[in-house]
C-alpha cells in the first residue's frame, strides 16, 4: 500500500497534505505519562522494546498523526559508544565523562561495534512495523554529529556552547575527529534502522544555530549530507529529511542529496520556498506555543497552507511540542492541517 507520507516526501501529488509533530510522542499526553511510570524512568522506556512500541503509536491512535516517529533518544548514541548518559529530574540529559582529548575519543566504540549495541532500538522498530497501519509511514531518526558532539562535549545541555567553542577555534581537528567518529557509527545506524523497517530518516541539527553561518557548513553540514549520500546510495527509496533548526542565514547555501528540507518557526515559509522549494520538499513549521491557542493555531495552519498551496510540503511544528498543551489542541492542529489541504 503506498503511504501518502512518503509519497509527499517525493513530492508526489497526495490527496491531502501530511501531518506530524516533532515530539509528538511524549509528556502531553497522559497515555505517555502512564508507560513511562511503568518503565520507572525515560531511558528504561528507550531499552524497552514493547514499551517503546507503544508510545510510538499513541500519537498516531490518539492524536490523528500520519507518521509514527520511533520512539527513543538521539543520545542513546553516544551512550552506547561509551558514554555514560543520565537523565537527572528537571535538568536533562547528563554524560559524566564529557570528551576533552584526543584519548577520549579513543576510548569509545566507533562504526559497527557501537551500531552493533543498539539492539533494542532495531527490535522497537520491528514491533511498531508489525502493529503500525499500512497506511501510515514510520520515521526513524538521529541526530546529526555536531548537535550529539555538543552533548559528548558539555556532558549536558548548554545555553553558551562555550566549551565546544573554544575547541571549535582552538583545536578545529579534534572537533572533527569527534564529528568523524560519530558520523561513521550514525551511518551505520540508520543502515541498521532502515533493514530494521523503518520508511524514512529524519536527521535533527537541534544546536545547527550555535554555529556561525560560515562556520556551519564545515562543522555540521558536510557531516549530514555524508550521511545522507551513504543511504541514498544503497537505500534510493527511503526519503531523507534534514532539520537544521535556526539557519535562515544559510538557506542559500544549502546543497545535498535528500528529500526534504524541515523549516523551523523562526525562518519564514515564504522565504524557505523561494530558496529551495524547487530543490526540496519543505516540512513544517507552525510555531509550536501557538498550540496553546486553537485560534492561533487555524490562523498559522491557513498562512502556511497559503503559501505553500498544497504542493511539495508536508505539515509539522517548527521545533517539538511542549508538554503542557491541551492534547484537545494538538488534534485541533492535525485536524486544521486536514481540512485545509483536503483535495476533494
Ligand atoms: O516523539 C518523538 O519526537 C520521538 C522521540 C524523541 C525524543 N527525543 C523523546 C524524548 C526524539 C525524536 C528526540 C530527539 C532529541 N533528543 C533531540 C532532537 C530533537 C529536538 O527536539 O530538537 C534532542 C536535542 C534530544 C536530547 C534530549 N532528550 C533532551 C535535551 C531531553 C530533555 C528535554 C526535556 O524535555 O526534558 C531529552 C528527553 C526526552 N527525549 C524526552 C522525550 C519524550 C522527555 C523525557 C521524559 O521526561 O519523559
Amino acid at each position: 500500500m503506498s503511504k501518502i507520507f512518503v509519497d509527499a516526501c517525493f513530492g508526489k501529488e497526495t490527496p491531502y497534505t501530511p501531518v506530524w509533530m516533532m515530539r509528538q510522542a511524549g509528556r502531553y499526553l497522559p497515555e505517555y505519562m502512564a508507560v513511562r511510570a511503568e518503565a520507572g524512568n525515560f531511558l528504561n522506556l528507550c531499552h524497552d522494546p514493547k514499551k517503546a512500541c507503544a508510545v510510538t503509536l499513541q500519537p498516531v491512535d490518539i492524536v490523528g498523526v500520519d507518521a509514527a516517529i520511533l520512539f527513543s533518544d538521539i543520545l542513546v548514541i553516544p551512550d552506547e559508544m561509551g558514554m555514560d548518559l543520565s537523565f537527572v529530574k528537571g535538568e536533562g540529559p547528563k554524560f559524566s565523562d564529557p570528551i576533552t582529548c584526543e584519548a577520549d575519543i579513543e576510548r569509545l566504540l566507533g562504526g559497527d561495534e557501537a551500531a552493533s549495541k543498539l539492539t533494542y532500538v532495531y527490535d522497537t522498530i520491528k514491533l511498531i512495523k508489525e502493529q503500525l497501519a499500512d497506511d501510515k509511514a514510520l520515521i526513524g531518526f538521529t541526530g546529526a554529529p555536531w548537535t550529539l558532539a555538543t552533548y559528548m562535549i558539555e556532558g549536558e545541555g548548554t545555553k553558551t556552547y562555550n566549551i565546544c567553542k573554544k575547541m571549535m577555534y582552538s583545536n578545529p581537528a579534534l572537533l572533527h575527529k569527534i564529528l568523524a567518529k560519530v558520523t561513521e557509527v550514525v551511518k551505520l545506524y540508520m543502515e541498521k534502522q532502515i533493514e530494521a523497517g523503518i520508511d524514512v530518516v529524519q536527521i535533527f541539527d537541534s544546536w545547527a544555530a550555535a554555529i556561525e553561518t560560515e562556520k556551519y557548513d564545515e562543522f555540521s553540514w558536510k557531516y549530514m549530507v555524508e550521511i545522507a549520500d551513504y543511504l541514498k546510495a544503497k537505500y534510493p527509496h527511503i526519503p531523507i529529511i534534514m532539520f537544521p533548526k535556526g539557519i535562515p542565514a544559510f538557506l542559500d547555501k544549502v546543497y545535498g542529496n535528500f528529500d526534504v528540507f524541515g523549516v523551523d518557526w523562526s525562518t519564514p515559509m515564504a522565504l524557505a520556498k523561494e530558496k529551495l522549494g524547487e530543490k526540496y520538499v519543505l516540512q513544517g513549521n507552525m510555531e509550536p506555543c501557538r498550540l496553546y491557542s486553537k485560534e492561533a493555531t487555524t490562523e498559522s495552519v491557513e498562512e502556511i497552507q497559503k503559501t505553500m498551496e498544497g504542493k511539495r510540503h508536508i505539515f509539522n511544528l517548527g521545533h517539538g511540542i511542549l508538554p503542557d498543551v491541551p492534547v484537545e489542541n494538538a488534534k485541533h492542529f492535525i485536524h486544521e492541517c486536514h481540512r485545509v489541504s483536503k483535495k476533494i
